[in-house]
């Protein structure tokens, strides 16, 4: 098959080079000329594992490619996808969709032969029928069908998720376009994933439900950490002992400083905005949305507490990213507690395995080369984001170069009775504090 793939972010890139990998031919497009020089020349323009490699294979075997001009690859396409972001609109919390929109014109200006116009953004309930209104408006003439297919894979493990996804899932309304879609997917259908067809309506509330439900099992573990502080109990065996439920399960169950990102924030912002055009509330989803907005700001106080007052006082604050292995900052927590502790009088020394680049575009901090030179002098560490990197500190090492040995471990990856034994104040969420 002839596939585009339109915008090549976090989600273009890696559903376009592991389609090539599925054996089809294809082609990300962006507007973002600086982007699409680097793909040529082999340079990634975001931080993923993995993703290198796949896209030098398929490259190489002649399968997938990369361009700026819509009008070069969309005619004679079987399937162009639209992969653009969809950002909450400043103000309402609305989905943004004039990418989404400007996507589909361009496209409806070059098709030519049956293509399926497939969205792979997240859009709210009808937006799929609004891009055939706009084909159909511009082009009278065209053979084309429109179908959404929603993306679930997870920044840090994208291309895993691509290959051996939990469930693929289609909306499209006619027989043509689900034949297409079958073969776009066909390596998928053969291993046997489950593929979901539905309507449209249905697919694109299937990507709201499930991050929103996400988003609700993160905020409720968080709720339950705060309870654990105050009467005593371990927020880690509570979630365990929730998790080994097989009705519930043990994902997304971890406490921490709550949750970002490129999709539960914009995502659940957007499904409130929905439910309340339709005049049917969505109470729970809107308790998240305040729940853990409030979460960050009360994370960043809980540092300037642990710290006695930032006033003056350095703390080292490590991971920046709004969890590892990626390096999107995208409503990451580090947002709002770095400038918090700023505010506070806080001089901040950070390190971000693979963030710093974009850390350096939202913040205004010393950004250091590596852990041990963020930790030189300051008065204590925060550890925002869980790398791996910082899961095995040197302790020793760690209390030698801190002024004072403090650790706040908003991601509970040390133990308190580890901490206790080598001699720090450690404060953690959910979880007895040492003092
Ligand atoms: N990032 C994730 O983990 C994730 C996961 C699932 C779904 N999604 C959804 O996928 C969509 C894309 O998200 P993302 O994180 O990949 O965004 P992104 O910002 O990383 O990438 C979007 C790309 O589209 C390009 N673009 C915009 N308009 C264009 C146009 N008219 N022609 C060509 N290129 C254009 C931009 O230059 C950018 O490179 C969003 O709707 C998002 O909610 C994201």
């Amino acid at each position: 098959m002839r596939i585009v793939m339109i915008g090549s972010g976090y989600v273009g890139l890696v559903s376009g080079a592991c389609l090539s990998e599925f054996g089809h031919e294809v082609v990300c497009v962006d507007k973002d000329t600086d982007k699409i020089a680097g793909l040529k020349r082999g340079v990634m323009p975001i931080y993923e594992p993995g993703l290198e490699e796949v896209v030098a294979t398929n490259v190489k075997a002649g399968r997938l490619s990369f361009e700026t001009d819509l009008k070069q690859v969309v005619p004679g396409a079987d399937a162009v996808f639209i992969a653009v972001g969809t950002p909450s609109r400043r103000g309402d919390g609305h989905a943004d969709l004039s990418y989404v929109f400007a996507a589909t014109e361009e496209t409806a200006a070059c098709l030519s032969g049956y293509t399926v116009v497939v969205n792979k953004s997240t859009v709210p309930v009808g937006t799929n029928r609004k891009v055939e209104e706009i084909i159909r408006k511009a082009r009278p003439d065209a053979d084309f069908d429109v179908a959404s297919n929603p993306e679930f894979l997870r920044e840090g493990s994208a291309i895993e998720d691509f290959r051996r996804p939990d469930r693929v899932v289609v909306g499209c309304d006619t027989e043509r376009a689900r034949a297409v879609m079958k073969e776009v997917y066909r390596p998928l259908f053969l291993n046997e994933t489950p593929i979901l067809f539905t309507s449209r309506e249905t697919s694109e509330l299937i990507k709201y439900a499930s991050n929103a439900f996400l988003a609700t099992k993160i905020t409720f573990i968080n709720e339950m950490a705060d309870l654990c502080e105050k009467v005593g109990g371990d927020v880690q065996d509570v979630a365990r002992g929730m998790g080994l439920d097989g009705r519930i399960g043990g994902k997304f169950l971890h406490a921490g400083p709550g949750y970002g990102g490129a999709c539960f924030p914009k995502d659940t912002l957007a499904l409130l905005k929905t439910s309340q055009e339709y005049g049917v509330p969505t109470r729970i989803v809107e308790a998240v949305v305040a729940v853990n907005a409030a979460r960050k700001q009360a994370m960043a106080e809980k540092i300037e507490r642990a710290f006695g007052g930032v006033s003056g006082k350095t703390v080292a604050v490590l991971g920046l990213t709004f969890k590892p292995n990626t390096d999107d900052m995208r409503d990451a927590p580090s947002l709002v507690i770095v400038p918090y502790l700023q505010g506070k009088g806080a001089r901040i020394k950070a390190y971000d395995p693979e963030g710093a680049k974009e850390a350096r575009k939202r913040l205004n901090l010393e950004l250091c080369k590596d852990t041990y030179e963020a930790l030189d002098g300051a008065d204590g560490v925060a550890i925002l984001t869980e790398w791996n990197e910082f899961r095995a500190l040197d302790l020793g090492r760690v209390k030698s170069l801190l002024k004072r040995p403090l650790m706040v471990d908003l991601r509970n990856i040390y133990r308190p009775g580890l901490m206790k034994d080598a001699g720090f104040a450690y404060f953690s969420v959910g979880r007895a504090s040492v003092k």
